[in-house]
């Protein structure tokens, strides 16, 4: 239910935030300034500051803020039609829907109901059509009989490049509307075509059950393996994981969830009888995927092949910290072998077996992190020991810090209390020695740079899509700027998916900015819609921006110019960011 814009105002000048955040937690006024024991985290002295004038709160101790609306989401664990009710409930004020909401969710509805057109598309040709042979014949060699095939709503998408348009269009969908969906594309001459074209379709659903994209499995053709969705109203990779509607039950009763690598595995673990599986698609699993999963289970567990290449990819994103609320756990199956594999080898029993034998992420850490080291030799078992305090303090909680100590001890042969110390932080009773210098690697790149990167590898590469967007203005680097104004005048001249001769472009320039392109000219790997990847380079400028804002934020005094001024920046763009990862 979403109410009219007018409604919301007098419900928030009806709202005293001060009073509202006084009802949960303890708040200090000093002068002007308002404090308070910020509810959201831990914390024993208040490090949340109130703006009782612009009705905002911030809190820089776990970074969370917002308006009173924000502050009862939070609080309450509502969403935000349901926290204006509770508002307006307590100041007496009668809402008003608000046709225009109706229309946004009427849009979301309309591109679902496209998506779901085609998925009873891509079914029914898999089921009849002559062209399916080879991909029926590649579901049988899977094992996937018709039982699963219907539960999945697998299908197939037929090579030539007007087979769903088409059948859209009969069935009255406007084809704006498939291009929005991500289900057609339009190409400069303005013809639309079909985004997949001979692939066996895996459609994605999101936690409700609505259709919003796929994930397409390449037969015989070329292009890449698994072609997904681009980012659409509906689908948000960041923010989906394939197979939790079928899930969600399961993994409620069972209390755990088990994170897979894709499709492929997710439909293995339900084969096996453990239909607890989930899998990002085309993407790493974030602390998105993170959120949705704690709405349905505490205890999560990442299966993945035990070679080093699925256990980094396993536990990437989280090297510094593991969410300390969630029981994030790790299954190893036999080395080499994904989900799909094992269940295809008939042995059922190793999914259920790694599950069962799952340990901590912090404990796989620790241990391959130890077996590094030869520990007979006293040097290698002290190197061993403080590479293994670094994963231990990562842990929030003393005891079972403690706990791992014991582990470390146990595992190292070295003593407790030594182990214990080289933890604590407590100084050594000798001086380490000097350390060796160690050659700087350079720097990783930040997100912002790699998604200014790859849109400088769209524009090498002289990519149709990119040539329909302006991205002038968009690089915040300078040599990504210099880079961009090179390639920009070479590409104007030729044919939109025509690159530009590398050779004659840079010559043998051996500049930063030219050494730079040649290696983004390198990069293999699938390329992204442009769409996608100029949301990407906006969206990490305004994280920029946003952390920008808060350090300045953090270290201004409360009472000057600059800190209101950078507040209600903040306030704003933390609200855009919001908005632009709403559906
Ligand atoms: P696989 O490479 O094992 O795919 O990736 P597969 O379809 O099982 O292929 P074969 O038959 O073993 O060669 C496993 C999962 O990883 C995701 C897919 O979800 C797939 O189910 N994946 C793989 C991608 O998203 N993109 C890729 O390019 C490859
Ligand atoms: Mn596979």
């Amino acid at each position: 239910m979403a109410y009219r814009r007018d409604d919301i105002e007098r419900v928030r000048d009806a709202t005293d935030l001060v009073e509202l955040v006084g009802e949960v937690t303890k708040v200090r006024r000093s002068g002007r300034s308002v404090m308070a024991v910020c509810p959201f985290h831990q914390e024993k002295t208040p490090s949340m500051s109130i703006d009782p004038a612009r009705g905002l709160y911030h809190c820089f101790g776990c970074g969370r803020g917002g308006d009173l609306f924000q502050f009862v989401q939070e609080s309450q664990a509502l969403d935000f039609s349901d926290a204006v009710e509770l508002l307006a409930r307590r100041s007496g004020i009668t809402l008003h829907r608000d046709p225009d909401a109706a229309k946004r969710r009427d849009r979301r509805q309309v591109l679902v109901d496209a998506t779901d057109k085609a998925v009873e598309f891509y079914c029914d040709r898999l089921k009849s059509g002559s062209d399916a042979g080879s991909a029926r014949s590649y579901l049988r060699s899977r094992g996937y009989e018709s039982d699963v095939v219907e539960r999945f709503k697998i299908g197939f998408s037929p090579e030539n490049g007007d087979a769903l348009i088409g059948h859209l269009k009969r069935a009255k969908v406007p084809e704006e509307v498939a291009v929005t969906a991500g289900l057609a594309i339009r190409a400069r001459s303005g013809r639309v075509f079909d985004r997949f074209r001979g692939r066996v379709m895996f459609p994605i659903f999101d936690v409700r059950g609505d259709a919003v994209g796929f994930g397409a499995r390449v037969l015989d053709g070329d292009g890449p393996k698994y072609l997904n969705s681009p980012e659409t109203p509906i689908y948000h990779k960041s923010r989906l994981l394939y197979g939790l509607d079928w899930a969600k039950s399961d993994i409620v009763r069972q209390g755990a969830a088990v994170v897979v690598e894709g499709y492929t595995d997710v439909i293995a673990l339900h084969l096996a009888g453990k239909p607890l599986a989930v899998a990002t698609c085309g993407t790493a699993l974030g602390e998105e995927h993170l959120d949705l999963l704690r709405r349905f289970t505490e205890r999560v567990i990442l299966m993945f092949d035990s070679d080093e290449a699925g256990a980094g990819a396993s536990v990437r994103g989280f090297e510094r910290s593991v969410p300390g609320d969630l029981d994030l756990r790790v299954a190893e199956l036999p080395e080499g072998k994904d989900p799909a594999d094992v269940v295809a080898g008939g042995d059922v029993a190793a999914i259920t077996k790694a599950i069962d034998e799952s340990i901590p992420l912090l404990q796989f850490r620790i241990e391959r992190e130890l077996s590094g080291f030869d520990l007979s030799e006293p040097e290698a078992r002290g190197r061993a020991v403080r590479a293994a305090a670094e994963f231990v303090g990562q842990h929030p909680d003393s005891v079972t810090r403690h706990e791992y100590a014991v582990f470390v001890a146990r595992r190292t042969g070295v003593d407790l209390d030594v182990v214990t110390e080289a933890m604590g932080g407590r100084r050594a009773v000798y001086r380490d020695p000097p350390r060796e210098p160690v050659p700087e690697r350079p720097r990783p790149l930040t997100g912002a740079e790699k998604a200014e990167r790859e849109l400088l590898r769209l524009l090498l590469a002289n990519d149709p899509g990119v040539r329909d967007l302006d991205v002038t203005g968009l690089f915040t680097r300078p040599d990504h700027q210099a880079a961009f104004e090179l390639i920009a005048p070479a590409i104007g001249a030729l044919t939109p998916g025509e690159p530009p001769d590398l050779g004659s472009l840079l010559g043998d320039d051996d500049s930063e900015v030219a050494i730079m392109l040649r290696g983004i000219a390198f990069l293999d790997h699938d390329a992204p819609e442009a769409e996608e990847v100029v949301r990407k380079v906006q969206a990490e400028a305004l994280d920029g921006r946003i952390d920008e804002l808060e350090r300045l934020v953090e270290s201004a005094a409360a009472e000057s110019k600059d800190y209101s001024s950078a507040y209600a920046e903040l306030i704003a763009l933390q609200r855009e960011r919001r908005e632009r990862q709403e559906p």
